[in-house]
């Protein structure tokens, strides 16, 4: 079958070519709620708390949420509202728009990597990339014209990597500075209503090939789900927060300390599910290379040095669900 959006399409079953084999499936009711993911305020005077919290949460956890993070309440709203007016144009507005080749700068598409994968995931999504904003935005649909959301989230990633890079003991712009001129991309995510939750995922579990993830979800339906201790646990949105991820790259630059993370988006029978994830990512010739000296350890090196480019080459070749695409680059 032609992957095509499913996005404002009736489905009363659900297409056998989204049905997963029965050992790979969601396991709904084993799924426990997570109360404890940190929930980080920025808003807090005291910096060094803030860097202690944040270190503790990526040590452990590789997840947290921030609140009083500065991103303004009018421009969270506004993107959600303009997401949600994009995934309800006609299928025939939205079609103009498809295209499952990663390496455009905007498109819609559907599932994860149609070419590779062998079975597709309930999700359709709007990718759009965001740095340098006036380069990118002439090619966005008239639609999501929220760059100043953008912006607002790179700030915010930024003061993020500076505390990350302090708790590991490293100067505060050591990490910004090794990752380069960052690229940002949008992945605006969209998971219909699905008629057999049970049997398919929006998104199967991976790890984030970027940097450092800053997801917004929809606080009326919740459906992302964290690995812990090889346990699946749901991240309940909260009012106001961002969900804050490591991705592979901070993995790498942190030689293992930092933990990149596996997550999912489940899909449930009542109700569509928006999310909107902001990627920050080195730029392509990032030589990505974990500080030889990381203070009164030593460590060897557990990856081999590697440029972005060739890191997310590998990853798109991939299927989402393999190994840890950092496995492939291990000393
Ligand atoms: C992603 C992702 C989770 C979600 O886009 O990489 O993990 O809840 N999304 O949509
Ligand atoms: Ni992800």
């Amino acid at each position: 079958m032609e992957p095509r959006v499913i996005s404002g399409v009736q489905f009363s079953s659900l297409p056998t070519s989204y049905i997963r084999p029965e050992s790979d499936r969601p396991k709904l009711s084993e799924v426990a709620e997570l109360n404890n993911v940190p929930i980080i305020d920025l808003g807090c005077e005291d910096e060094s708390l803030i860097i202690k919290q944040i270190g503790d949460a990526c040590r452990e956890f590789g997840f947290f949420q921030v609140i009083n993070h500065g991103v303004p309440k009018e421009l969270v709203d506004k993107i959600l509202r303009v997401a949600h007016e994009f995934f309800s144009l006609s299928m025939e507005e939205k079609m103009k728009l498809y295209s499952d080749d990663p390496s455009k700068t905007m498109r819609l598409s559907t599932s994860f990597n149609v070419k590779k994968e062998t079975v597709h995931n309930w999700r359709d999504y709007l990718r759009l990339h965001c740095y340098p904003l006036e380069k990118y935005v002439p090619e966005w649909p008239s639609t999501p014209s929220s760059f100043n959301y953008c912006s607002e989230v790179r700030q915010l990633g930024f003061r993020l990597q500076e505390a990350i890079s302090e708790s590991l003991g490293l100067d505060k712009d050591r990490i910004k500075n090794v990752l380069g001129e960052q690229g940002q991309h949008m992945a605006i995510n969209y998971y219909p209503a699905c008629p057999e939750p049970e049997l398919t995922y929006g998104l199967p579990a991976h790890t984030d090939p970027n940097a450092l993830t800053i997801l917004l979800q929809d606080l009326q339906v919740a459906g992302l789900q964290a690995l812990k201790d090889g346990k699946w646990l749901a991240i309940k949105p909260h009012p106001g927060a961002f969900v804050v991820n490591i991705g592979d790259q901070l993995q790498a630059l942190s030689n293992g300390k930092y933990k990149s993370v596996w997550h999912r988006a489940v899909v449930n029978a009542d109700k569509e599910r928006l999310s909107v994830a902001s990627f920050l990512c080195p730029c392509d010739t990032a030589n990505i290379s974990a500080p030889k000296s990381f203070p009164a350890e030593g460590d060897p090196n557990i990856y081999r040095d590697f440029t972005y480019a060739e890191y997310y080459k590998k990853f798109w070749s991939r299927n989402l669900d393999q190994e840890h695409c950092l496995e492939l680059f291990k000393n």
